[in-house]
């Protein structure tokens, strides 16, 4: 990735859904930082992946999709997600896996194999737990976003019948522990030598406790990748000898989030496991409303790295102006952080957090809190 003469250049895709609504959102902010930090930025918006391409073209996205975005420095994504027609039979109707299938393609495909999702709980977001040590939740899950559970190899045979066979496969290799791993402890490493100050949101703000990293397995049954992870995760470890280290099944872990999240530092999980851990990390930091997410190659900037909040394209409440647009604000300032651009991404984030500590009311509308988190932008 360099920039050339125009600067960077993004592709915004809004998706399905809310992701059109909270795109809006990105777009304002994006407009505002350009003219304010006279930022190299050029971005376009692409219709595809998307549900209503799907419904005109018959697929989510062209067929040359992947060679097409790697004509980009980022890609920002708002949500992807059709789960059917809910309590409407007018609309249109995918499979689950059919519209959120352009994500695993791009994360596959551009090698993006670290997912990052931070899970901080801002002042004035909605806290779930009533002990007061859940103010002090700031952990960053790395979920490995490239293989294990979700390589989609298997099949299922004598479909239909009595002695039908479901197989999804499993992969998980060295390569692909190793530099998950590695790249886990670097991040604690980071993090433990920004504390005190005030800087991104990969950074521990609070807390005085040494840098940890805690890997998550279910090795106790299902030792064959769970006794691989943890052997890389031991030899890795022996690399940073200032990194603490612990380990947690993930139901366990499941348990800990909620009973004793304030424990966790930088939390390293394989794909399925990251997935779902990090909507309950995100309930932790206020909600699917406020939870960014990334996916990057920390190796290479060569392809696109892409951004997109943890949340889906919450259909339940699509099209009316409920959606929190403070997830895909924060995903776009760990956009900015990537390209470089430290400042307008910490102003962005310092707007997002003003505007809620400000502003308590969980029933504002996307429109709402986009205009007040504007405001804060122009100040
Ligand atoms: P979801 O994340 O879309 O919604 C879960 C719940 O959180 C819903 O009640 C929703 O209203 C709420 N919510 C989500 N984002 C919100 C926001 N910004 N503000 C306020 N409330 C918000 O997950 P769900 O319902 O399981 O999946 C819907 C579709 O999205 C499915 O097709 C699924 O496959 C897809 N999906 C896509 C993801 C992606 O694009 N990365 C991630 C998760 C799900
Ligand atoms: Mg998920």
């Amino acid at each position: 990735m360099a920039a050339n003469l125009t600067g960077f250049s993004i592709a915004l895709m809004p998706g399905d859904g809310i992701g059109g609504e909270v795109m809006a959102a990105a777009q304002s902010a994006l407009e505002v930082l350009r003219t304010r930090y006279d930022l190299p930025l050029a971005w376009e918006v692409l219709e595809w992946p998307s549900t209503a391409w799907h419904q005109q073209h018959g697929e989510m996205m062209p067929a040359d999709a992947l060679a097409r975005v790697c004509a980009y420095d980022a890609l920002l994504m708002g949500a992807l997600g059709d789960p059917g027609p809910l309590n409407d039979p007018a609309r249109y109707k995918l499979t689950d896996s059919v519209s959120l299938a352009p994500l695993l393609t791009f994360r596959k495909g551009l090698d993006l194999w670290a997912c990052e999702r931070p899970a901080r709980l801002l002042p004035g977001a909605p806290r779930y737990l009533a002990d007061p040590r859940a103010a002090d939740v700031d952990m960053l899950v790395i979920r490995e976003n490239s293989e294990g559970e979700y390589v989609n190899q298997g099949g299922r045979l004598h479909r239909g019948t009595p002695y039908e066979i479901a197989t999804q496969l499993e992969v998980f290799t060295r390569r692909g522990t190793e530099r998950l791993v590695r790249h886990a402890f670097r991040r604690a490493q980071q993090r433990q030598q920004r504390r005190g100050t005030t800087r991104s949101y990969y950074c521990a703000e609070k807390g005085s406790a040494p840098a940890q990293v805690c890997l998550i397995t279910k090795r106790n049954a299902q030792p064959v990748w769970g006794e691989l992870y943890t052997e890389v995760f031991e030899q890795i470890a022996q690399e940073f000898p200032e990194i603490g280290v612990t380990h947690q099944l993930v139901d366990a872990a499941c348990m800990k989030f909620v009973q004793s999240p304030w424990d966790f530092d930088v939390v390293v999980a394989s794909n399925l496991h990251g997935d779902i851990l990090t909507d309950l990390a995100a309930v932790l930091s206020g909600g699917l409303g406020l939870a960014p997410s990334c996916n990057i190659n920390p190796d290479s900037r060569e392809l696109p790295a892409l951004f997109e909040p943890t949340h889906g394209s919450a259909p339940d409440i699509a099209g009316q102006g409920k959606a929190n647009p403070a997830a895909m604000l924060l995903t776009t300032a760990m956009m900015l952080e990537w390209l470089g651009f430290s400042d307008p991404a910490e102003h962005l984030r310092q707007a997002v957090a003003e505007d809620l500590a400000n502003n308590p009311d969980q029933t504002r509308n996307c429109q709402t809190i986009t205009d007040s988190v504007i405001d804060r932008l122009h100040r």
